[in-house]
């Protein structure tokens, strides 16, 4: 047996040993959820189902309510109506740090990294550790690399670089590494391979992969479905504010795909 059927096989188990009826619910589910801002109707009553340990992506076009989503879940936006469910219990996250408690962590579009701080200090930006009351340098530096070298991310020279010297790919491996650092469950990335090249746009998928590996559940928002299809386990595709499509990958092409982005609607097959 390889170390993948193994792996398969622990997670398979673990499962079953679930107490009943917890097995049964996703990490995350969401329920009719809206948001307005003023007039525009941003989100119509959003269904969306996040499993763990898999990739979920998250398409539609521009407009189509995926980062408002995201920020509903990451506790930056409340909705208007609507039901969030994280391990079959309701739960409203009213601030990122609520969702963050829960174990959700966010990587946006921006990254929000700081250029003129290093690897380690962004990492543990707002959340530094703290030892007599100074900061626990040692500490932080030696948590910052087992973090990265537990992702398999061996491009970064050094962890004292500033993380303005980095390359694109590996400021959004940082960006990832800084938010599976935290006890996190659910960790979503808004478009992490916008910017990348396609070396870096593989590193960062690699990750992505090995984040389900490791039974995280992941919802990875990109306009590129080749990298969605390369990537992603399920599929979930907005259009104006709901989510008019979601299951397996493997059940879909990428036609399918931009026949639901672009209409709502696919033609049976
Ligand atoms: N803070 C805000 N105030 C007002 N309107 C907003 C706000 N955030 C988003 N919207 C509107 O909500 C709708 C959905 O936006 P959202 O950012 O979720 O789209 P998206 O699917 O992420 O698109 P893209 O692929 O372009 O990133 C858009 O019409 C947008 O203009
Ligand atoms: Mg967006």
């Amino acid at each position: 047996m390889n170390d993948e059927q193994a792996r398969h096989d622990e997670q398979a188990r673990s499962r079953a040993r679930q107490p009943q009826g917890v097995a049964a619910e996703p990490l995350l589910r969401l329920a009719g959820v809206q948001k307005s801002f003023g007039a525009v109707h941003a989100l119509r009553g959003v269904d969306l189902t996040v499993p763990s340990a898999a990739v979920t992506a998250l398409v539609g076009d521009n407009g189509a309510g995926k980062s408002v989503t995201v920020k509903v879940v990451a506790g930056t936006h409340l909705p208007d109506e609507g039901q969030m469910f994280w391990e079959g219990r309701p739960v409203h996250p009213r601030t990122p740090r609520e969702a963050a408690a829960l174990g959700i962590e966010v990587v946006y579009q921006d990254l929000a990294l700081c250029d003129n701080l290093d690897v380690v200090q962004n990492m543990f930006l707002g959340r530094e550790a703290v030892k007599r009351g100074f900061l626990d340098e040692d500490a932080m530096e030696c948590s910052a690399m087992r973090t990265l070298a537990e992702l398999q991310v061996t491009t970064i020279q050094s962890v004292r670089l500033p993380v303005a010297s980095l390359s694109g790919g590996q400021r959004q491996s940082v960006a990832v590494a800084k938010a599976v650092m935290w006890n996190s469950k659910l960790v979503i990335l808004d478009e992490p391979t916008a910017a990348l090249g396609v070396a870096q746009t593989r590193q960062v998928l690699e990750l992505v992969r090995r984040l389900a590996e490791r039974g995280l559940g992941v919802v990875i928002i990109s306009h590129n479905l080749t990298d969605v299809f390369a990537v992603a386990d399920r599929i979930a595709v907005m259009r104006l504010g709901r989510v008019v499509s979601e299951g397996p990958a493997s059940g879909t092409d990428v036609q399918t795909v931009v026949e639901l982005m672009t209409t709502g609607n696919a033609r049976a097959a």
